[in-house]
Formats: structure tokens, C-alpha cells, sequence
């Protein structure tokens, strides 16, 4: 039945552990995270520990340690971590395990350690390569310490490499963007998430009314997507391109609305048929869980309707693979399916429905159609 969920959703099971600790809040960051400091980060790696005792013994697929920061923990916190994850959960067959770097907080030590307990990819947020740039969205790294953390990956062994960009600054002329794409390129790296800038509310750029244009940006993503076609990464979802089979195996099974457990303060999870989303207080998670108490303050249960839509809008991200077309059968669904056939928004390929390119940039006004 259409509306059931695949079979293999439900035997593949991602690991979300979200750490919300950044050295700094970058001008434009909306992302859930507090100034790092050793006291709370102790104790958060402990509320860890309790919470993932909850779901003891699951067997997992992929790991992704995301924040925030997490490399602004300190090695003993690291090693704790590691220590509840391995002591916790089935993770012997971890396809992918993935850890997000900032490039001021990354030593030696570090990656050494990453290494040696499975993590098998690194996500750097480089953001930009001019050192201007990077103080304007308040970055604390400048362009020479990204190199040399990129350098010493590469001698730690971790031969796949995720590098955040972003697009569309205010004053960034193409001319300049282009730079950003020829200096990023010369890494060679596996993987690249390229975001236009987003002014999101809640943050000084919001209020300093900081002005992106749609246009500049498009001709921006335009340009990347030809570059790094022409360097051979394979654009396979919306704002993700890598080399032949480097995809995000961890992210793209999001994108297939599989399963996956969210731990930490303000991380989501996706289990059975319910979402649900944590506590966004660092001090609260810690108590609650001190307490025994139940840290998830936003519960969902995903009925047939909202799975369809919601694997919908999921699934034409992914550009390559599409969307298999029984899942438009809904009359809404179908009829909003043959709109964008005629104009040309959407293709179909062997009963796959795709994005056609012309259309990636302006992918959240499709999605919502079929909302
Ligand atoms: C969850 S963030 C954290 C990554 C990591 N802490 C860092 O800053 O490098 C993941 C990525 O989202 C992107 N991002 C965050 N806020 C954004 C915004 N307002 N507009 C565009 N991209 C954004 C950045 O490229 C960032 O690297
Ligand atoms: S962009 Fe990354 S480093 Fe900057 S505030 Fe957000 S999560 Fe922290």
C-alpha cells in the first residue's frame, strides 16, 4: 500500500547526536547552540549518556555528530562520548559516521582520536575563502587555518570530506563567488553543501536588516552547479553535490523519510510512526535527565496523509534518484504532478518523478504545492 512505508525504512536506522555549543554565534546562525563552557559541556556529555541509555542495544546505520560545534569539545569530552555510543549501541555495522569541524577548533589529537573510534567523515564549515567575508558573518577562522585543518585530515586518513559554503553575501559579485568556487575546488574534497544566505530571524544580521537578492544568488548557484559539473561531482540533491558514490549515505536517508533517533537538546528523531523534537535548553536536558524525566517536548504522530506529503517534498530533493510515482496517486498529489509536468517543473524518468534542473533554485516553491 502506498501509504505504508517502505519496507527498508524501517531496518535502516540513522544516529543524530547534536551538540549545541559553538565558541561564538556566527551573525547569520539560527541553529540551536549556546557559548561553549567546560562546566555544562561536562555535564551535557553525561545528559548524553543517560539519554542514549534509552535506547539501548538498537542497531545502528550511520552516525552524524552535528551541532553547534562539536569539535569545540575537549578530547576527555570526546572520549566520554565515544565511550556511550560504543558502550550503547549496535553500531558494528556503521556504514557512515559522520562529525562536523569547525576550523578553529581541531587539533591533531583530535582528528587522531575521530579516527581511531570510526568516524569515516568530516563536514568542515568553510563558508568562504576570503578572510573579509568570513569576519563579516563572524566567523572565528580565517582562510589559512581551514588549509592547514584540511591538511591534517588529509594526514589523519579521512579520505571523505564535506565542505560548507555559502552563497550570496551582500557586495559578493559573481566575480568573486567564482573565486570562491575555484579556491574550493583546488581541495579536491568528496563532498560539497553549497547554501545561499538565509536571513533568518532571531539573528544580528536579521536585525541589522542585512539584504540578500534572489537574483544574484541564482546566478551564483548557476555558476556552481556548472563548475562542479565540469569537475566531475554529480549534483544529487538540492544543495549537495560529490564525487561518484559519496553521496551522505547518513543524509540521504532523510531525504528517503527513513528513521532516525535524535539525541541531545534541541535535536529531532524520527521513530515508528512519530517525530519528535527535544528540549532547546542545555540546562534543562541536563536536569531532566538527571531526574529520569522525558526530554522530548514536541510529539508528532505521522498518519498515511503526512507520510505522503511529507515523502514527497523529501524525496524530489534528491535529484538523481526521484520519487517513485506511485506515491502522487492522491488526486491533489496527481493533479498537482501534471501542473508541473506541463510546465516543466518536474520530468519523469523509468516511473521516476524528478526535479527537472532548470528547477533546483527555486525547489521550496514546487514542494509547496503539494502541501
Ligand atoms: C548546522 S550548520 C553547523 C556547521 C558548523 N557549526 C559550522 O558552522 O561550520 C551547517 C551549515 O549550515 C549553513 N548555514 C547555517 N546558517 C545558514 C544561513 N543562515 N544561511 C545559509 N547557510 C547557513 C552553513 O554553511 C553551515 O556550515
Ligand atoms: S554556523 Fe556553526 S559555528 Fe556558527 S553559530 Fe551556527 S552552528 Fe555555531
Amino acid at each position: 500500500m502506498m501509504t505504508d512505508k517502505p519496507c527498508s525504512a524501517s531496518s535502516m536506522l540513522g544516529l543524530y547526536i547534536h551538540v549545541p555549543f559553538c565558541s561564538q554565534k556566527c551573525l547569520y546562525c539560527n541553529f540551536f547552540s549556546v557559548r561553549y563552557n567546560d562546566v555544562l559541556a561536562n555535564k551535557y556529555v553525561c545528559a548524553l549518556s543517560r539519554h542514549a541509555a534509552k535506547f539501548k542495544g538498537k542497531k545502528i546505520d550511520s552516525v552524524y555528530i552535528g551541532g553547534g560545534t562539536p569539535s569545540v569539545l575537549s578530547l576527555r569530552q570526546l572520549q566520554q562520548l565515544s565511550q556511550s555510543l560504543h558502550g550503547t549501541f549496535d553500531i558494528s555495522e556503521v556504514r557512515e559516521f559522520t562529525f562536523e569541524l569547525n576550523p578553529e577548533s581541531v587539533s591533531k589529537e583530535k582528528l587522531r582520536f575521530l579516527r581511531e573510534i570510526g568516524v569515516n567523515r568530516l563536514s568542515v564549515g568553510l563558508q568562504s575563502v576570503e578572510d573579509m567575508s568570513l569576519k563579516f558573518l563572524g566567523r572565528l577562522h580565517d582562510f589559512k587555518t581551514f588549509c592547514s585543518v584540511y591538511d591534517m585530515a588529509r594526514k589523519e586518513n579521512f579520505d571523505n570530506i564535506n565542505i560548507d559554503l555559502i552563497y550570496g553575501l551582500p557586495n559578493q559579485t559573481l566575480r568573486d563567488w567564482e573565486q570562491v568556487i575555484k579556491k574550493t575546488l583546488a581541495f579536491n574534497s568528496e563532498h560539497l553543501s553549497l547554501y545561499p544566505l538565509s536571513v533568518e530571524r532571531n539573528t544580528p544580521f536579521y536585525r541589522s536588516n542585512v539584504i540578500t537578492c534572489d537574483d544574484v544568488q541564482r546566478h551564483m548557484y548557476d555558476r556552481a552547479a556548472e563548475d562542479l559539473a565540469n569537475k566531475g561531482y554529480i549534483h544529487y540533491e538540492v544543495s549537495n553535490w560529490s564525487k561518484q558514490n559519496r553521496e551522505s549515505f547518513h543524509n540521504t536517508n532523510y531525504w528517503r523519510n527513513f528513521e532516525y533517533l535524535g539525541l541531545g537538546a534541541g535535536a529531532a528523531g524520527y521513530l515508528g510512526r512519530e517525530r519528535y523534537k527535544n528540549i532547546e535548553d542545555v540546562s534543562r536536558y541536563v536536569d531532566l535527565l538527571k531526574d529520569g524525566c522525558n526530554v522530548e517536548i514536541e510529539n508528532e504522530y505521522i498518519d498515511g496523509k503526512i507520510y505522503e506529503v511529507e515523502t514527497i517534498i523529501l524525496g524530489l530533493r534528491l535529484l538523481n534518484e526521484g520519487l517513485d510515482v506511485s506515491y502522487f496517486k492522491k488526486p491533489k498529489h496527481y493533479s498537482v504532478l501534471l501542473e508541473c509536468l506541463e510546465d516543466g517543473t518536474l520530468k519523469i524518468e523509468y516511473d521516476k518523478v524528478k526535479l527537472t534542473e532548470k528547477c533546483v533554485f527555486i525547489f521550496n516553491h514546487i514542494a509547496s504545492k503539494f502541501v
